[in-house]
């Protein structure tokens, strides 16, 4: 059983942060170290609440995400990514309505691949690829996005952006 006591809940970085902007590194051997930061991160993700998170987020520049689509009356299933990388595309595509821990309170509607392989490691250095779709897929895009530096709003028209980006930083000035 999971001793919610001994996970910390993390700060999550929110542009413009320059850190969200770098691009990660890759992760050579999954330590305890690297096991703590992917269950805090999972911990972090439900209550903030989100669906995923990546590393860079929370101030790490490992090549890191945590994912978890399942409802709300589903048995929680997160994902533990360490290098993940998309192995194939479809040329179909699909839009969701994309939001970020890091972009506080925005929306926009974001076109990606509709369905993706993704390869990565688990927390044990088992080698997986898995095939996804639907939000899985878009979340998985998402948040390999942030490993490179990319946030959703990079996605969108420049006018949309430079309205999300006052907005932010207006928001991180009355804070
Ligand atoms: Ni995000």
């Amino acid at each position: 059983m999971k001793r919610v006591s001994d996970l910390a809940i993390l700060d999550i970085l929110t542009a413009p942060d320059p850190l969200l902007k770098k691009k990660a590194s890759p992760v050579e051997k999954v330590t305890d170290e690297i096991r703590t930061l992917m269950d805090d991160m999972v911990e972090t993700m439900y209550v903030a609440p989100g669906i995923g998170l990546a590393a860079p987020q929370v101030g790490v520049l490992k090549n890191i995400i945590v994912v978890d689509v399942s409802g709300n009356d589903e048995d929680p299933h997160p994902y533990k990514m360490v290098n993940p990388e998309i192995t194939w595309a479809s040329e179909e595509l699909a839009t969701y309505e994309e939001g970020c821990l890091s972009v506080p309170e925005s929306f926009s509607e974001v076109e990606r691949p509709a369905r993706v392989k993704i390869r990565y490691m688990d927390e044990n250095e088992q080698e997986h690829e898995i095939e996804a779709d639907g939000l899985l897929a878009t979340c998985v895009q998402h948040e390999i996005d942030h490993l490179n530096g990319t946030l959703f709003i990079d996605h969108i028209s420049r006018i949309k952006r430079s309205i999300i980006m006052r907005k932010l930083t207006k928001m991180k000035k009355m804070a």
